[in-house]
């Protein structure tokens, strides 16, 4: 950018047309918070980003502290009563006066439902605003539903003889933006289908300015952000709404039907720009892939599928159906079978795992690595060439490689209070239905016979047996 831009995303809303356990900025849509879709395109094109917090204020820090870091939680604004979107701007510049001096500063406002907003629609907007103390991106809509609608001078000299529809010509010249219940009052028969994005560029000095002559006396009792249009107008501050084509992208999510939408847009963009990238989708309806995710050219994936966070899958590997993967990377040439569940995981080239196979946090699996059925690795390194095929649990554990770990073995990591470490060294092979009591270390080369209950290490190249030795009696 040209300029410096502070960023103010407002988040602090319920949502009450989407009701449910989760403040509306974390509804997600592919798997991330619409928070998260926004968050991410600000960073792209502003260095500072404030987020206005208020409606279950604790959730929202948390994400923003565990997915964007320490910086996003420590600019974090609460608004704590949620008084309208003018209110909420009025609460953060309190804090960023509070944090420069720069009043010639451009702010850039964003919703917090605005999840498929672009770095090229935000660039392109802020270059088109340069010269603009004020500006803001407005889209036509055939149905204007609960949008502000932008009323240009044309149409507010016309509509107060006669019921009008504002039309393209009527540019230049905007007058103020009218609240949806607001605009039905004031004109019951009139209709406008510019409407407002959301998306204001303004001076740090203007919103300073107008900010404090907002007032509540409107249809719904709040300070909109909205009004500062007008106030602005009556002053004679250059203004400028920039009418943006690509509606879809500008759309707020307000409830369960636009959350549907918006998902079903992004994810038509997202899979038709992988499959152009030579990346292979079959039934790609059914493949929910969120922005952040890398796939290289050559891999191929099955539907239903769904892949989301920072996760990145290498070339030749094939993702069959009922897949569900987060934030885990996927090296070269995998085959990773149906009905697959990783999370936060590593996993090298040429590994086979699954069908039903479970990698949770800090599973790490090298080069060659099989897993079978119902296997669930936890926070364990296994090496290279090793096998779990069925009905196994890895916990807290360090796997050499070219081990073999029979039917059904277990590691027994947790006494109840405190977790504790298995070690297996290389070419160990561990018979089935073994448990390894923790902290357990098996040597290499050991062979640890069936059914064993492993307690005491066992030295390297041993056989070892801890069970009952069989005794057969004579039936009476
Ligand atoms: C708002 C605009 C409307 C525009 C539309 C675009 C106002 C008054 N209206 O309406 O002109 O067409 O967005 O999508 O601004 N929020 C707070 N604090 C509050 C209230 C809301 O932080 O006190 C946040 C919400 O969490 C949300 C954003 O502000 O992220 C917008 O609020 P919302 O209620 O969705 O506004 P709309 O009715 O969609
Ligand atoms: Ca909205």
């Amino acid at each position: 950018m040209s300029y410096p831009i502070t960023t103010i995303i407002l988040a602090a809303g319920k949502g009450t047309r989407m009701p449910s356990k989760n403040p509306k900025a974390l509804q997600t849509v592919l798997g991330e918070a619409m928070l998260s879709h926004v968050y991410s395109v600000a960073q792209s094109i502003s260095d500072t980003i404030w987020t206005v917090v208020g409606y279950k204020a604790d959730m929202i820090t948390d994400y923003l502290a565990k997915n964007h870091g320490e910086k996003a939680l420590q600019h974090t604004i609460l608004q704590e009563k949620q008084l309208g979107t003018g209110h909420a701007v009025q609460c953060a510049m309190q804090k960023i006066n509070e944090n420069t001096t720069n009043n010639a500063e451009k702010i850039l406002i964003l919703n917090a439902d605005v999840p498929l907003i672009s770095t090229e629609i935000l660039t392109d907007f802020i270059t088109k605003s340069e010269k603009y103390p004020l500006s803001f991106i407005s889209l036509y809509l055939p149905d204007a539903k609960s949008y502000g609608r932008v009323a240009r001078q044309g149409f507010v000299d016309k509509a107060k003889n006669t019921p009008c529809t504002a039309h393209e010509d009527n540019k230049g010249n905007v007058a103020k933006i009218i609240e949806a219940k607001d605009f039905k009052v004031q004109y019951p028969n009139s209709a406008i289908y510019e409407v407002n994005s959301g998306i204001y560029l303004v001076d740090a000095q203007i919103l300073n300015e107008f900010l404090p002559l907002l007032s509540s006396q409107n249809a719904n009792n709040e300070y909109y952000i909205t009004d500062i249009i007008g106030l602005a107008k009556d002053k004679n501050i250059p203004l400028e709404a920039f009418c943006f084509e690509n509606a879809e992208a500008l759309l707020g999510v307000n409830n369960p039907l636009e959350l549907y939408e918006a998902e079903k847009t992004l994810q038509q963009t997202i899979n038709t720009k992988l499959m152009s990238n030579g990346v292979v989708l079959h039934n790609p309806e059914s493949i929910r892939i969120s922005p952040f995710v890398e796939i290289a050219a050559g891999v191929e994936i099955f539907g239903p599928c769904e892949i989301y966070g920072k996760s990145k899958i290498e070339q030749y590997t094939t993702i069959e159906s009922h897949c569900v993967i987060k934030n885990t990377q996927i090296g070269e040439a995998c085959t990773i079978k149906s009905f697959c569940h990783f999370e936060d995981a590593i996993v090298g080239n040429n590994a086979k795992l699954g069908p039903y196979a479970r990698l949770r946090p800090q599973a790490e699996l090298s080069d060659n690595v099989h897993l079978g059925n119902f296997v669930e690795i936890k926070k364990s390194k296994i090496g290279n060439a090793s096998k779990v095929n069925h009905l196994s649990y890895i916990g807290d554990s360090i796997v050499g490689s070219d081990v073999n770990v029979g039917a059904g073995c277990i590691t027994c990591n947790y006494d109840g209070r405190n977790k504790f470490q298995t070690i297996i060294e290389d070419n160990a092979f561990l018979g089935s239905n073994c448990a390894f009591v923790a902290p357990v270390t098996i040597g290499k080369n050991t062979l640890v016979a069936a059914g064993s209950v492993i307690t005491k290490d066992t030295p390297e190249n041993t056989l070892a047996i801890a069970r009952q030795r069989q005794t057969n009696l004579k039936k009476r």
